[in-house]
């Protein structure tokens, strides 16, 4: 054994002399040669290079890779290769928390069975009565919901009220505490037994806003306000404001589109991105919408997982642009228990406002939000649902 150990030694030892003065190098057309390493250097200086020095590793979408001169690498761009592995390559996420990472090609084939492109789309984030918050694998959504987990803060929270009609949002848990030191779940001076109607504004806020607030303030009553998300950047002391008062604020999509015409993704997006740019701006998250054009069909009453808020009374404010119609409109009709739809984005409407609020409350009609009407005359609105009046 001993002597073949020392045969193998000598023998190698003869090979790898030859082999380490080897040296291959490469030309810009190319072509490669192998020459001794003395002679390394005479080449270089005539224009042959260390592989690495001229290579580049190229990929392409579908899992190929090559190796490209690194002075024709624009052209291979060009021609889409990619530079980079995580050019060509994309996490994708399961709803039961699995994710996996595959070529660019192989996308849409894995989207199409259930794969999702971003964390958020396979996480659900739920609520608990008392205050905490989880984000879950979609998966696990129903078995957490089973055992009283919520989908929405709505859910697990409770405005109550003070004598002096301060609002207040406390978790579920916290409300007995609250009733037993003297909060009231209504607002106070709020009468079941007499009249109420919902004002409603829609498309702002705006210029007017401001003046019809003052009305409503100055005449102790609420109202409604359906916002449109990519007004609320430029118009957040008014969004603000409203949120201040008391007043509701609902949601009427990011870019007043016509929902129905959107598939699920673009609807999806009109909708949270509505509700995440109140929550930032006014700390409020809508909890009814209304469609633009009071379009909607099926998609859009589950994407919305709110109250769909129609009207009983359409005053036409926008067409007519004129206060007298507009007032006409309301007090030659209004009962109890409708829902008056008017913008609060025109002059004339503000006009319009500062003589209905007066009107009304002097025929003994009790100014609410849509989701006080809701809450007095059906015990609470349910989401998905559509709503006219609510008597
Ligand atoms: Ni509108």
């Amino acid at each position: 054994m001993r002597n073949f150990m020392a045969a193998l030694v000598a023998a190698l030892i003869a090979v790898l002399p030859v082999r380490a003065t080897e040296v291959t190098l490469y030309n810009l057309n190319g072509e490669e040669t192998t020459v001794r390493s003395g002679d390394v250097k005479r080449m270089r200086d005539e224009g042959w290079y260390y592989f690495d020095e001229i290579y580049t590793v190229v990929y392409s979408e579908d899992g190929r890779s090559l190796n490209a001169l690194t002075n024709r690498l624009d052209e291979w761009k060009s021609v889409g290769w990619h530079e980079n592995l995580s050019d060509v390559q994309t996490t994708l996420y399961s709803e039961d928390g699995r994710s996996i990472t595959v070529w660019n090609s192989e996308v849409e084939a894995y989207l199409a069975v259930g794969w999702y492109r971003t964390p958020e789309e396979v996480h659900t984030t739920l609520y608990s009565e008392d205050g905490r918050e989880i984000s879950v694998w979609n998966a696990e959504v129903e078995a957490y919901l089973a055992v009283g987990w919520y989908r929405t803060l709505e859910e697990v929270q409770t405005v109550l009220y003070n004598e002096n009609g301060e609002e207040k949002t406390v978790w579920n848990t916290e409300v007995e505490a609250y009733l037993a030191a003297g909060w009231l779940r209504n607002r106070p001076g709020i009468d079941a037994s007499r009249p109420m109607v919902a004002l409603t504004f829609d498309d702002g806020p705006g210029p007017y806003t401001d003046r019809i607030l003052d009305c409503l303030v100055n005449n102790n009553a609420k109202a409604t306000f359906f916002v449109v998300g990519n007004r609320l950047g430029r118009y957040g002391a008014q969004l603000k404001r409203e949120a201040e008062l008391g007043m509701e604020i609902g949601n009427h999509s990011w870019d007043h589109a016509n929902l129905t015409n959107l598939g699920a993704a673009a609807l999806s997006s009109q909708i949270n991105n509505t509700n995440a740019k109140a929550q930032e701006i006014a700390g409020i998250c809508p909890a009814v919408m209304r469609p633009p054009y009071g379009s909607h069909n099926a998609s859009v009453r589950s994407a919305a997982g709110m109250p769909l808020i129609l009207w009983s009374i359409d005053t036409l404010d926008w067409k007519t642009r004129n206060a007298d119609s507009t007032y006409n409109a309301v007090v030659s009709k209004v009962k109890d228990g409708d829902i008056i739809l008017m913008h609060d984005i025109h002059e004339p409407t503000a006009a319009a406002v500062e003589r209905i609020v007066p009107e009304l409350v002097r025929r003994g009609f009790q100014l609410v939000t849509v989701s006080e009407l809701g809450q007095y005359r059906a015990g609470g609105l349910e989401a998905g649902r559509v709503y006219n009046s609510v008597r």
